[in-house]
């Protein structure tokens, strides 16, 4: 056991790490995880993004190379590639809001599916080895409104534009592996799809977690649509966690092409309803109702989203680290400490994170 952990850390020491997406709310936790496993870490983001508070507030630029551009930009982001000459790559940069995405169609489709076919591109002709992490969703399959898991063959068809933007990112990944990369050694690659995400630190609209923090930090009452709608929610650290192994394996277990759900163990899938509860039993303050539930008939959402993760705890013994009450626990007191003492922040996340890889 020791000795896997070890080959695992190992990986990544000296390594030169690219992470597309850095500034968003996964790729500042990854940025700061990959920081301490011994990585030199460079980014690409978009210069203007709303959710790259966690990044700005830990200081993270100060300890990573930074790039700002557009992943639609090829001629910029193949400059920025053969400069940075990265030997992993997670790609993360994305239009990652559903609701957004039924308002902009079309810029949702550009970054989350023509970005991968542009950063794909950029390794055609790498000249060294190179990993990369694809990183889509577990909304990119078709959701039947099964009550049993998504497997990694099941069809991918996403309907609203988020989801669709999802499947055909997936889509592009096969085609880029079947016609470019699967005879050749240079460049690997595996796509991963986790299931919604928990954590300090993410501030986007319209997710669960930012929105019950923004209504309870003013002592509101959160309005919430659906709370009966199960997820797969994973603690952004197992998530990480989960993309980490798949660089670390991806030559020695021979995973070029494969794909990877991450997700909850089966039956730890949670309702909206269990979600909020959980957060909240973690909140300091309670003078004031928590939630209301609201008719909103604009947007359909499939009430059912369940992830198979046989393939990934089998092939490459990943499985979540966290438990359900430590998941609601570590989330609700990393928003409290922000409130409280922002200027230590980047300490607190540092502390928990060394702390998860310590465990591990
Ligand atoms: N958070 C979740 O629950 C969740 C669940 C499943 C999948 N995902 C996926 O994981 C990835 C990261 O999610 P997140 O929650 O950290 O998202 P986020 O919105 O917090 O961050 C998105 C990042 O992408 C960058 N970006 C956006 N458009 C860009 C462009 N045109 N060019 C360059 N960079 C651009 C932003 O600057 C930011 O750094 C996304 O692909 C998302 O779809 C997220």
């Amino acid at each position: 056991m020791e000795n896997r952990i070890q080959k695992y850390k190992n990986y990544f020491q000296g390594k030169r790490v690219l992470i597309t997406g850095n500034t968003g709310f996964k790729g500042s936790w990854l940025t700061l995880f990959i920081l301490q496993l011994g990585s030199k870490v460079f980014g690409i983001s978009n210069e203007h993004h709303n959710n790259d508070i966690l990044f700005k507030s830990s200081n993270i630029k100060e300890n990573i190379q930074q790039y700002y551009l557009d992943i639609n930009d090829l001629k910029s982001l193949k400059e920025a590639i053969n400069e940075i000459q990265p030997d992993v790559v997670f790609h993360l940069a994305a239009q990652s809001i559903t609701l957004e995405a039924y308002k902009n169609p079309i810029e949702t489709f550009r970054v989350n599916a023509l970005g991968l076919a542009n950063l794909l591109e950029c390794f055609r002709n790498y000249k060294k080895k190179c990993d990369l992490i694809i990183i889509t969703s577990d909304k990119c399959y078709k959701n039947n409104e099964w009550v049993w898991g998504y497997r990694e063959n099941d069809i991918l068809a996403g309907e609203d534009p988020y989801s669709a933007s999802k499947s055909i990112a997936e889509i592009i990944f096969n085609s880029y592996y079947q016609t470019y990369f699967k005879y050749q050694d240079d460049v690997q690659m595996v796509s991963c799809r986790a299931g919604n995400v928990i954590g300090g630190g993410d501030w986007s609209t319209g997710r669960i977690v930012p929105d019950c923090m923004r209504a309870w930090k003013n002592k509101k009452t959160l309005e919430i649509r659906s709370p009966k709608s199960i997820r797969p929610w994973n603690d952004i650290l197992d998530v990480i966690y989960g993309y980490t192994i798949c660089a670390s394996l991806i030559r020695e277990k021979s995973l070029n092409g494969e794909s990877f759900n991450i997700g909850p163990q089966q039956n730890k899938e949670l309702t909206v309803l269990e979600l909020i509860n959980g957060v909240w039993e973690n909140w300091p303050e309670k003078d004031f109702l928590h939630f209301s539930v609201t008719e909103d008939n604009q947007v359909v959402e499939n009430a059912f989203l369940k992830l198979n993760t046989d393939k990934i705890e089998h092939t490459l013994n990943w499985k979540p680290q966290t438990d359900t009450k430590e998941m609601f626990k570590r989330t609700a007191k990393w928003y409290w400490e922000f409130q409280q003492r922002p200027n230590e922040i980047r300490n607190y996340t540092d502390n928990i994170i060394s702390d998860f890889i310590s465990n591990l």
